[in-house]
């Protein structure tokens, strides 16, 4: 039972009423998303595609549903079956992801495209259990595709699925202590009539009236079912724990300048923001000495300072010196490319990157919007 202020609330039968509310508000009120088939078209019999399913979760999981949308697109003209992905070049894939962060996603979306060609003969698996043992599928997305692609009433939980169900049951515990307590309640909800229309109205409930700030609790379909609207504070759910500080690292970065193009190299393939591009940089730790000067660039030029540029990533936040500097010839291959500024939004550069090559060069990324990113 979950740890709420009233442990008798949200019973089985307030499950099954709420279930019921949020479809019957779904049928009228979903947002329409290129990856959705929506309700209509479900009853006429159309079936939801997995890979297009797959795909929006593992972009969705990046950015908002605004940001997600271009990039799904993009995706599916260029690759639209699962096969086309599992063929297609690595560095195309990451290029097309540039933008929406977080990197590794992009790297197991073709690893997971791979997996299903070779030994799931072309097609996704139809259980939780089996979606779970792809590369890149977690606990979250197995249960999305499960319910919503092959519609097995399988508890899909993510940040507005948890926001609905702690205000619904007013789970006063902080929100990472409360996962499971959250998932139960979920669980006893899915119907087994459509239970993806029940994944996806409740994520929609999430991002359109039970929002974060200023929730519309008046024209919320389940808010007589809502105890933390009954006790006057909806917005007070969930309960963020208190948030430990990063540690702070430090290290440069190098903007080499030739005849309208900039250095980049292709970084470790393992590791943090593996496989994408960079400028040069040294190391980063929490060093402030050396490492910071331009004696440790790649190369030799009349290095200029541009300033700093902070970054936060999920375990440090990083502080990086930036320099630039014009150079006249082009120095001896050094395991890069030269990148020309008006194709730079083409390359695989993470937002750290980017913010570096704005402190050298301003103006240079900003033609292309970003999505949230590592
Ligand atoms: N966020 C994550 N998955 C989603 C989906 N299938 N529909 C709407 N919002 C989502």
């Amino acid at each position: 039972m979950a740890p709420s202020g009233d442990e008798t609330w949200f019973d089985d039968a307030r499950g099954k009423r709420v279930a019921a509310a949020l479809i019957a508000w779904y049928d009228r009120h979903h947002r329409e998303l290129p990856w959705r088939i929506p309700p209509r078209d479900l009853a006429a019999g159309l079936r939801a595609d997995p890979y297009r399913v797959w795909l929006s979760e593992i972009m969705l999981q990046q950015t908002t549903v605004e940001a997600v949308k271009p990039y799904f697109l993009k995706f599916v003209e260029r690759w639209p079956t699962v096969s086309d992905l599992a063929h297609a070049d690595s560095d195309d894939i990451m290029k097309a992801w540039a933008g929406l962060g977080y990197y590794s996603r992009a790297r197991n979306l073709k690893a997971c495209a791979e997996v299903i060609e070779t030994t799931c003969g072309g097609g996704f698996p139809d259980t939780e259990a089996g979606l779970l043992s792809l590369p890149g599928i977690g606990p979250y997305t197995a249960a999305a595709i499960a319910a919503i692609a092959f519609d097995r009433p399988a508890a899909v939980v993510d940040g507005n699925v948890e926001r609905v169900f702690t205000r619904l049951a007013a789970i006063a515990t902080p929100l990472t202590k409360a996962k499971s307590a959250i998932k139960d309640l979920v669980a006893l909800s899915v119907p087994t009539d459509r239970p993806g229309d029940f994944a996806q109205a409740t994520m929609d409930l999430g991002a359109t009236i039970c929002t974060p700030r200023r929730p519309k609790c008046l024209m919320c379909p389940v808010n007589d079912e809502c105890l933390a609207l009954r006790q006057g504070d909806p917005e007070h759910y969930p309960v963020k724990a208190a948030k430990a500080e990063k540690p702070l690292r430090r290290g440069a970065a190098f903007v080499a300048i030739h005849d309208g193009a900039i250095f980049l190299r292709k970084r470790e393939a393992k590791g943090l923001l593996g496989g994408m591009a960079e400028v040069p940089s040294t190391g980063w730790n929490s060093r402030t000495d050396g490492e910071l000067v331009p004696t440790a660039a790649p190369f030799a030029a009349n290095w200029e300072n541009s300033g700093s540029i902070s970054h936060v990533f999920t375990h440090f936040a990083l502080e990086l010196t930036v320099f630039r500097a014009e150079i006249a010839e082009m120095p001896a291959e050094n395991g890069g490319w030269w990148a020309r500024l008006e194709d730079i939004h083409t390359e695989a550069l993470p937002t750290v990157m980017k913010k570096a090559i704005e402190a050298a060069i301003p103006g240079s990324t900003k033609a292309r919007r970003q999505g949230k990113s590592r």
